[in-house]
């Protein structure tokens, strides 16, 4: 009788030890399933189903916003999207319009498709207009697309003297903040050895349109189109911008050569001023090279164009309407 006790007391843990055992197992194995099921319900590895590598993957989570990634989850996988993504310019609101430009243009380089669908410029010239926002007073954004009404006329204007501009007196004039740096820019270039000279500056609405028509009327609309905005499209009706030359080069032929010219490519960018329609930038610009033509869009704007050599219309893409859902 005592010993069948005894047999019994020992029996009962190796039980105890033998159902922990089995639900830990059960726990652990439970555990992982859970957890595969979790991780099957991710991003992460619906791209990977889709067929993007590893390093894609990554790309396309750090870059691409909800919407975005939802975009490419739905369709077939398309390696041209992380490339997109690891360009600097790239935003995903724009995404789908890229994808749609390069079916046109496969030769094109992904930076130079990104630049024009950020700037509209892949559109025919003045195919879409849209009001821009003058509320951005020195960063307003004008364009082939974007465009002033024709009664905008800038306050707080200030006179440039004769001293530095030709025509007649009170021809030539600025808003008075983009007078004052225009001076401080005008010192500094004399102080360097050039005496520049403006050319023109604020055009109302009228003037802009009958420069415009008398180069239409004398060379075509082609033509015209390249050299002069048509009205509402001008940077000059903003009260921004300066074109001048230099006394020792006046015509804008002498001065594209002069070290007057590269004074201001190198230093003009101190002064809130930048080059708007640069060499090389007429596919997003839609203008000729105009070295002659300087738009003040404020200091911080002005070294971040000049350091990454952008033109306005890119850096009012990405750094002003920026990105959104
Ligand atoms: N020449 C420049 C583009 C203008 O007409 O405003
Ligand atoms: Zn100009």
């Amino acid at each position: 009788m005592k010993k069948k006790k005894k047999l019994r007391l020992k029996k009962r843990p190796i039980k105890v030890l033998i159902a922990l055992i089995i639900i830990i197992t059960l726990g652990i194995f439970g555990f992982r399933i859970y957890k595969d099921y979790q991780y099957k319900q991710t991003d992460e590895y619906h791209l990977l189903q889709l067929g993007y590598v590893e390093d894609e993957v990554n790309i396309i989570l750090q870059k691409g916003f909800k919407s975005t990634i939802q975009y490419i989850l739905n369709t077939e996988k398309n390696p041209l999207i992380p490339k997109l993504m690891q360009e600097k310019y790239y935003l995903n609101k724009n995404l789908e319009k890229y994808l749609e430009y390069y079916e046109e243009e496969e030769d094109e380089e992904l930076s130079d498709i990104i630049a024009l669908v950020n700037t509209h410029a892949n559109n025919k010239w003045y195919e879409e207009e849209y009001d821009t926002d003058t509320t951005k007073n020195e960063l307003v954004l004008i364009n082939k697309f974007y465009a002033l009404k024709s009664d905008y006329t800038p306050s707080n204007m200030q006179t440039i003297s004769l001293d530095y501009s030709y025509g007649e007196e009170g021809e030539n004039s600025l808003i008075n903040y983009a007078y004052d740096e225009f001076m401080n820019l005008w010192q500094n270039a004399n102080k360097a050895g050039f005496y520049l000279m403006v050319t023109s500056s604020y055009r109302d609405y009228k003037g802009q349109e009958e420069i415009y028509n008398d180069i239409k009327n004398g060379q075509g609309q082609r033509k015209a189109d390249e050299v002069a905005a048509r009205p509402g499209h001008s940077e000059h009706q903003t009260g921004l911008v300066v074109d001048m030359t230099s006394k020792n080069e006046p015509t804008a032929e002498e001065f594209s050569d002069s070290k007057a010219y590269n004074w201001l490519k190198e230093n003009a960018y101190l002064y809130g001023f930048i080059e708007r329609y640069p060499k090389d930038k007429t596919y997003i610009t839609g203008y000729s090279p105009e070295s002659w033509h300087w738009r003040y869009v404020g200091k911080q704007a002005a070294k971040i164009i000049h350091e990454e050599q952008i033109t306005f219309d890119e850096y009012y893409a990405y750094y002003i309407e920026k990105d959104s859902e």
